[in-house]
């Protein structure tokens, strides 16, 4: 392998409105984290460059839902957040902030020479306008009823009840958040990238894989393919929006850069940062081809780190394209996905305040876990048993162990090295182990982005060190060969440090523990070369973890618990209001509006799902006079096989209405119970379709 000259090293720039949570920190920091300190230990020039996305509509929302402005919100969390990282021992070179001038200055500059090459796009499209407030809105600014699951609450961008992705144009009785007054349609301009112009490079350059020196991973390539084979569009790069970098373009008042856009660039506007803060030159990391820059991001970033921001980068020309974007998958919590919003994580400030000293047991834990190839799962049970059973019992053991024979048999001073010893072949087939466990699979794992097994292969040295202990068993060979015994102690003591030198990028508050007993401070990766002089004082021995008790366990899983029951309730209470809601008497029609519906009888033929949505079923159904395709939001409630041969009553003149492609003609009519449980509407013993019902 050839190494690079230099290492440009970045983490996903999290947003700056909200606490982080573990599975952030095993997603995109962690790994990172693992990888710099790695790579700094074998002195390599890396730089390391993270901070707060600061823009975009979530912030604008969070601060309206705190009740003060999107300045407060990001000033809070960037500290939050920042002395978080902190306390984990995240070793960024630089935590910057995307509201810093440098990094408004950058990316208009950056804007404005994609817009002097002609790259962008403009056109004018027809969005959603708050006329009371003035202001066109942001997909998440709309609320509406889902066209899939009839939820009343929906977003412009998302249904949160049954998942689908939307976009405001599909939500029915469309509401402005603001006003809570429906949006008007308003023309506006906005520049685009032509992201189908890029579509053939991007297949070259990642799928074939062309110029790439490292393969990567399966996840990412799979979810890049599946983009590229769809058809890539382009995509608006500006937003009519009050907050983040203004378009530095004449004419453009009130627009700003879509988030997406500005925020990779803090990327490099980071690095700009730190070049100002060291004196040291930042252009090489990011312009010369013999660095190599790897994006640490999860799995919901890699559309914007793989596709978007390399044509960025690209139609810029001077800058590099990353080597590889090792992204990780998901990581959830006792059986549930991890999220802040439903007070469903281990916030990391939080964690940090309760466990104090216990920084390196969660570094442990997410790296065990590590959500490398599909998504993980973090149980408290699961934390103390890698806490009890394996930091505690074999590396916190095996260090203790030989600290405190060093002190018994040696008076704590380093003990002689043991010429005879070193030869036996015993000794010799241990070094060798050591040597190949490092080279060949701890060093590869880790740059390979496998950290998962990276960790178990530093395990297995302290494995090896514990066995070689009590395979001497020096306390029964004291009594015969002290001189001997010394040497054993000698060779564990070594190894202590060499555990120090491999368990550093994952432990590092223990490595420097281990490291403080020898009164050493950086003995670089010179692992089985470790020169102790003979007689220097060592430590008072210690135990670098303790157990975490049941106790500790019983009252996080209570708190859980809690959490769900307290939820669960919230539902159900939302679940009651929504059918008070239905519940009361519309208002007095005319018969004239009623005599508009036709609605027959009719009877199911065939039944089958809808690819891609869980509550849609496409029915054909029988009129009598012709046969039907009806789309119908049922799929949760019957089987396909239970509605063949089904009567039911139709709303047979409904305007068609495309849902996922597919084309329905009318409404089954049914009716809700208490519990949500539907029943259909049907004429008894009728077996003759098409009959009217009025
Ligand atoms: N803030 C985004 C998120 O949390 C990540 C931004 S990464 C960057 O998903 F590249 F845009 F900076
Ligand atoms: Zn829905």
């Amino acid at each position: 392998m050839q190494v690079p000259e230099r290492y440009l090293i970045t983490s996903a720039l999290p947003y700056a409105n909200g606490p982080l949570h573990v599975g952030h920190i095993a997603g995109a920091y962690l790994p990172a984290d693992i990888y710099v300190r790695y790579l700094r230990k074998q002195k390599r020039d890396v730089l390391f460059i993270c901070g707060s996305d600061e823009h975009g509509a979530a912030i604008t929302i969070q601060a309206k839902k705190e009740n003060t402005t999107p300045q407060a919100i990001i000033d809070k969390y960037h500290k939050v957040i920042e002395t978080a990282f902190k306390g984990l021992g995240i070793s960024f070179d630089i935590y910057h902030r995307t509201s810093s001038p440098i990094h408004h200055e950058t990316s208009q500059e950056f804007f404005l020479k994609l817009y002097n090459n002609q790259v962008f796009e403009e056109k004018e499209s027809e969005q959603y306008y708050d006329e009371a407030y003035n202001q066109f809105l942001a997909d998440r600014y709309i609320m509406g009823t889902c066209p899939v699951c009839a939820n009343p609450n929906a977003y412009g961008d998302q249904c949160e009840k049954c998942g689908t992705s939307l976009s405001p144009n599909d939500l029915i009785n469309p509401v402005s958040t603001l006003s809570n007054q429906p949006p008007i349609k308003k023309a506006t301009k906005h520049w685009y990238l032509p992201l189908n112009k890029f579509q053939n490079w991007l297949n070259d350059w990642i799928i074939k894989g062309e110029g790439q020196t490292e393969e990567w991973k399966k996840n990412v390539l799979g979810q890049c393919a599946s983009w590229i084979n769809n058809g890539l569009h382009p995509r608006a790069i500006t937003r009519d929006l009050d907050w983040g970098v203004k378009v530095p373009l004449a004419g453009a008042e009130g627009k700003v850069l879509y988030v997406w856009l500005d925020a990779p660039i803090g990327y490099i506007s980071a690095t700009k940062q730190w070049s100002l803060n060291t004196g040291k030159d930042w252009e090489p990391y990011w312009k010369s081809n013999t660095s190599k820059l790897v994006h640490f991001i999860g799995k919901d970033n890699i559309v914007f780190h793989c596709l978007i921001f390399p044509c960025i980068l690209k139609s810029h020309g001077e800058y590099i394209l990353p080597t590889n974007i090792p992204a990780n998958e998901f990581m959830n919590m006792e059986g549930d996905k991890m999220s802040t919003s439903r007070n469903w994580s281990v916030q990391l400030h939080t964690y940090l305040e309760e466990f104090p000293g216990k920084e390196d047991v969660m570094r442990y834990v997410l790296c065990a876990n590590m959500p490398e190839t599909k998504d993980s799962e973090f149980t408290w049970k699961d934390f103390q048993a890698r806490n009890n059973n394996e930091l505690v019992a074999i590396l916190g053991n095996y260090a203790n162990r030989v600290m405190v024979l060093t002190a018994k048999y040696n008076d704590g001073k380093v003990p002689e090295l043991n010429e005879a010893l070193l030869s036996e072949p015993y000794v010799v087939a241990y070094q060798a182990q050591i040597k190949s466990l490092i080279e060949e699979v701890y060093c590869p794992a880790i740059e390979n982005y496998r950290f998962r097994d990276a960790l178990s292969a530093m395990l297995d040295v302290v494995r090896l060190g514990n066995k070689l202990l009590t395979d001497y068993e020096p306390w029964k060979l004291i009594k015969t060969d002290e001189a001997k015994t010394l040497g054993i102690l000698r060779l564990c003591l070594e190894s202590l440090v060499d555990i120090a030198i491999v368990c550093e990028p994952f432990l590092p508050f223990s490595a420097n523990k281990i490291l403080g007993y020898f009164n050493l401070s950086d003995p670089g990766f010179n692992y089985l070369n470790i020169k102790l002089s003979t007689g220097a004082a060592l430590g008072a021995p210690f135990y670098l973890f303790e157990k975490v008790e049941d106790e500790v366990i019983a009252k996080k899983l209570a708190e859980l618990e809690e959490i769900r029951k307290s939820r669960m309730e919230k539902e159900q209470s939302i679940d009651n209001q929504q059918v008070e809601k239905v519940n009361p008497l519309k208002p007095t029609i005319a018969f004239e509006d009623f005599s508009k519906l036709d609605i027959r009888t009719g009877k199911i033929t065939s039944a089958e799902k809808i690819q891609g949505a869980d509550k849609l079923l496409k029915l054909n159904v029988d009129l009598g006079f012709e046969q039907r395709v009806i789309v119908s939001g049922i799929a949760l409630h019957f089987t396909p096989e239970q509605l063949i041969g089904q009567q039911v009553a139709v709303l047979v003149n409904l305007a068609p209405r495309k849902m996922r492609g597919v084309e329905s003609n009318g409404m089954i009519l049914m009716a809700e119970d208490a519990q949500g449980k539907l029943h259909f509407v049907q004429t008894p013993d009728s077996t003759e379709s098409g009959m009217p019902i009025s």
